[in-house]
């Protein structure tokens, strides 16, 4: 099914960012973010908000935002319906292009149970680099640090 990468900004419907907030929450529970907070991360100059729609229908989401020398991922999210399609894998690949040139490296947190999404990231060859204790609430857990370098050797 053909699907299109989008990317949210500053003045897009409210409506959107309830679809993003309701797919997060959705993926992730209590823990997903709000429609203010997709809606503020969008309007930020270093923020970015992607999303994948088919048929008029958010499948699809990643959040993060670059400061100095690196970029963060915040949030990735695929509607049950859609998984095993490489929608992740697409995104975090859009997510990263996007990153300024200096950009070294990205760096993520995951719940240590969640492998899913540690196989994903390792797919797209992030690295475990520490753990924060007890780091996530509800249930309380660690999380597991991964990091990518993305500077090209030359
Ligand atoms: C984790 C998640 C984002 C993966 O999305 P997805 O679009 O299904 O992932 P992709 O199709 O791009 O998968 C790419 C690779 O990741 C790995 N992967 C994805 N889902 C997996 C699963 N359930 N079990 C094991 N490996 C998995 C595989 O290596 C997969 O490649 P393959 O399908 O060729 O085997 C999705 O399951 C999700 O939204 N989960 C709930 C929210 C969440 O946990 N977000 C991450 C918070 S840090």
């Amino acid at each position: 099914m053909e699907y299109c990468v989008k990317k949210a900004a500053a003045g897009d419907p409210r409506e959107l960012f309830v679809e993003l907030s309701d797919l997060d929450r959705l993926c992730v529970g209590a823990e997903g973010w709000s429609a203010d907070s997709f809606e503020s991360e969008a309007a930020k100059d270093n923020g970015i908000v992607l999303y994948i729609t088919e048929n008029d229908r958010i499948s699809a989401l990643i959040c993060g935002y670059s400061a100095v020398g690196e970029g963060d991922i915040t949030s990735v999210a695929v509607h049950p319906d859609f998984r095993r399609r490489g929608l992740a894998l697409r995104l975090i690949s859009e997510f990263e292009a996007m990153l300024p040139d200096d950009a070294e490296d990205i760096f993520l947190e995951v719940r240590e149970s969640n492998s899913a999404a540690v196989s994903l990231y390792e797919k797209c060859g992030f690295k475990a680099i520490s753990i924060r204790k007890n780091f996530y609430e509800s249930p309380v857990e660690n999380a597991i640090v991964m990091k990518k370098s993305i500077t090209c050797e030359v």
